[in-house]
């Protein structure tokens, strides 16, 4: 089956076209510090192609859940160490995924002296788990200045050049589910009156700038961008240019060169779906790898790749499950269910304990 032969991804040889998708699993629980417990829970995961970990904060002003991985200190770049050489040594690649959760967030989830930042005054509704005070509403943000703007596009770069240090392989954007970069790109959450809102290029500016000062620092190859036209998590909601949105983007990001895009269907979380005709369109204007996400068993992977329809297939939950899962497929053995109980909990339970088969 073409899911299980390699494949390369730019300089990469990738040795299946498998990827774990990116998942917070809220296990970083000293200042947001990847520990032992994460290179375990990645390294028994290292039976796909590639690894995207889970979304990465790369500033203080980005942490809006409790406990989920950063990188912007010392830190964090010796915590993540551990992870990259236990996924490499045991024969798989890594991306760190960046993921700045901007108005999706509550204070108190924050490191002294954060703050909760998005490009407008608007609340995401919604609440948020806290370890202090359990679930609350999402915080009313404060509108970044522009020169707030700006930093947090370093703090992107930086945390890129901080992820190449630390082992990895290359980084993901997170521009989907509702995050900082989609707050962006959705004219609903985007009043700003500066350079960074108003129409399809200016709202996009923010995550084309990243990206393009992204790949200065560390090559177009080692650069990735997921996104979800049409999400509606995070309180995202439809807007008429969303198509003609998503066609400029790709087509920029096919001229940045950037490694992969990485779409994902929200139809897989309850929510709306990616429409197809989105999908098509961004497959024939941006010519690099194209990875899809979202409810892919085994035998619908297959199909997307042999339908050329995708590049490489993102698996979340069954990973989360099945540590083995290439070894399971393969064998067409009975999967483990996730326990979603434990998705977002600190220790073993629901992470490093799922069983491998006999
Ligand atoms: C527990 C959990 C945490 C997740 N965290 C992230 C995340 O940090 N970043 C991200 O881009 N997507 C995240 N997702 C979405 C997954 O990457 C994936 O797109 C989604 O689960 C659909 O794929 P699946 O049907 O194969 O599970 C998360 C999903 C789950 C279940």
């Amino acid at each position: 089956m073409k899911l299980f032969e390699s494949i390369q991804l730019g300089k990469l040889q990738l040795k299946n076209h498998m990827v774990m998708a990116p998942m917070t699993r809220s296990r970083a629980v000293e200042n947001n510090t990847p520990n032992e417990l994460m290179a375990t829970y990645y390294g028994q995961r290292a039976g796909a192609g590639l690894i995207i970990t889970e979304g990465t904060s790369p500033s203080p002003n980005g942490i809006g859940y409790p406990r989920i991985p950063a990188m912007y200190n010392q830190h964090h770049v010796d915590g993540w160490k551990l992870v990259t050489k236990e996924v490499h040594d045991k024969g798989s690649k890594i991306f760190l995924q960046l993921m700045h959760c901007g108005r999706v967030a509550h204070h108190l989830n924050l490191p002294d002296g954060a703050k909760v930042l998005a490009p407008s005054a608007i609340i995401a509704e919604g609440q948020m788990f806290t370890d202090a005070e359990g679930m609350k509403e999402n915080d009313l943000p404060e509108e970044m200045t522009t020169n707030e703007v700006e930093e947090a596009i370093t703090e992107y770069v930086d945390a890129a050049k901080l992820a190449i240090e630390a082992g990895f392989d290359g980084v993901e954007i997170h521009g989907a589910n509702g995050y900082l970069v989609e707050q962006f790109l959705n004219p609903n959450s985007n009043y700003r009156k500066d350079d960074f809102g108003g129409s399809i290029h200016t709202r996009s500016k923010f995550l084309l700038d990243i990206v393009e000062q992204t790949i200065e620092a560390i090559g177009a190859e080692k650069v990735g961008v997921r996104l979800s036209p049409n999400g509606a998590f995070n309180d995202m909601s439809a807007y008429p240019e969303m198509e003609e949105t998503y066609d400029y983007l790709s087509k920029e990001l096919n001229k940045l060169g950037v490694g992969y895009i990485h779409l994902l269907d929200h139809s897989a979380m309850g929510s709306t779906p990616l429409p197809q005709n989105v999908l098509e369109n961004i497959r024939e204007n941006y010519e690099g790898t194209l990875i899809l996400c979202g409810n892919f068993d085994k035998e619908s992977a297959e199909k997307a790749l042999e339908e050329n329809t995708a590049d490489l297939i993102a698996f979340g939950k069954t990973y989360i499950a099945n540590p083995d899962l290439e070894e399971r497929f393969k064998a067409d053995a009975k999967l483990n269910q996730p326990d979603m109980d434990t998705f977002y909990t600190p220790g073993e339970k629901g992470y490093t304990d799922y069983p491998f088969m006999k």
